[in-house]
């Protein structure tokens, strides 16, 4: 059993607390697809509520950080190195249509950096963590990403762009590209937990467009902890700011980044 430190407690029990209220939640919104009305109202106060119980169980150990959170944005810590990167509810979409594929994910950046990360999913009960320099696990087992080095044999998860993007075309193409050289292609709905399945060598490499920082801030610590490569596509040096992410193991790489910008076989 690997050992805890004090700070990835921290995140685990807060990660833990939170997903009670989400999961009793989520039990409701299946019986509110059939009102005329939706469970939209529903989910974003329960969304909402999330992030108080994150925010309250965080600051309160730890007074100092400070805070970007999904929905109430950032939170100034009087630590100006330490702070959380908080997202009480990835797959909202899924959530919302009754779909059991969502997670809660708490990265922690120091000075620039992200130090620890925790994504959980309370329906499978698949909590992933990661430490900088300790490692990355699922519950009490240590991940290593896939060994997989065939292209053809690669299972690859993607998120798509989603209304109000002008990026659909784009995407197309590269989707094009890439299907036709792969085993299969996943689009789950969960950033997070499309990043912590690579880390546990589930996928073998992922890729999405303009993703927020609190979709991948925890994926980022749990994709290297395991062993694999998270970079900006293109190569830029802000992965957090673009989002847009690349994550595989570490033969994958180069093909995958090559396929998606085009660049030749
Ligand atoms: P969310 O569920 O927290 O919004 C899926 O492609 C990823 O993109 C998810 O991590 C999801 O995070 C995010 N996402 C999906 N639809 C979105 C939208 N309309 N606005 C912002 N983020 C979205
Ligand atoms: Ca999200």
């Amino acid at each position: 059993m690997p050992r805890r430190s004090p700070q990835i407690t921290v995140m685990i029990n807060a990660a833990i607390k939170c997903a009670r209220g989400l999961q009793r939640d989520f039990g409701e919104v299946e019986n509110l697809q059939v009102s005329k009305k939706g469970p939209a109202d529903f989910v974003s106060a329960a969304d909402i509520k999330a992030e108080r119980v994150l925010h309250a169980e965080l600051a309160r150990a730890r007074p100092d950080y400070g805070f970007l959170l999904e929905e109430s944005g950032v939170i100034a810590g009087s630590d100006s190195e330490s702070r959380w990167i908080v997202d009480p509810l990835d797959g909202t979409t899924n959530f919302l249509h009754g779909i059991p594929h969502f997670a809660i994910s708490i990265g922690l950046e120091r000075a620039g950096r992200m130090v620890a990360g925790v994504i959980y999913d309370p329906l499978r009960n698949e909590l992933f963590w990661a430490e900088d320099g300790i490692g990355a696990f699922l519950n009490d087992h240590r991940l290593r990403v896939s060994a997989r080095e065939e292209l053809g044999e690669a299972v690859i998860g993607t998120g798509m762009p989603f209304k109000g993007r002008e990026s659909h075309p784009e995407y197309c193409d590269q989707l094009e590209r890439i299907m036709g050289r792969v085993a299969g292609i996943r689009r789950m709905g969960s950033a997070a937990l499309d990043l912590a399945y690579v880390a546990a060598g589930r996928y073998d490499g992922f890729w999405e467009y303009g993703l927020s920082p609190w979709d991948i801030a925890a994926g980022m610590i749990l994709v290297t902890e395991a062993g694999g490569l998270i970079n900006e596509i293109g190569g830029g040096r802000d992965l957090l700011a673009s989002g847009d992410v690349i994550a595989t193991n570490s033969h994958l790489h180069e093909p995958i980044g090559r396929l998606i910008e085009n660049r030749g076989r």
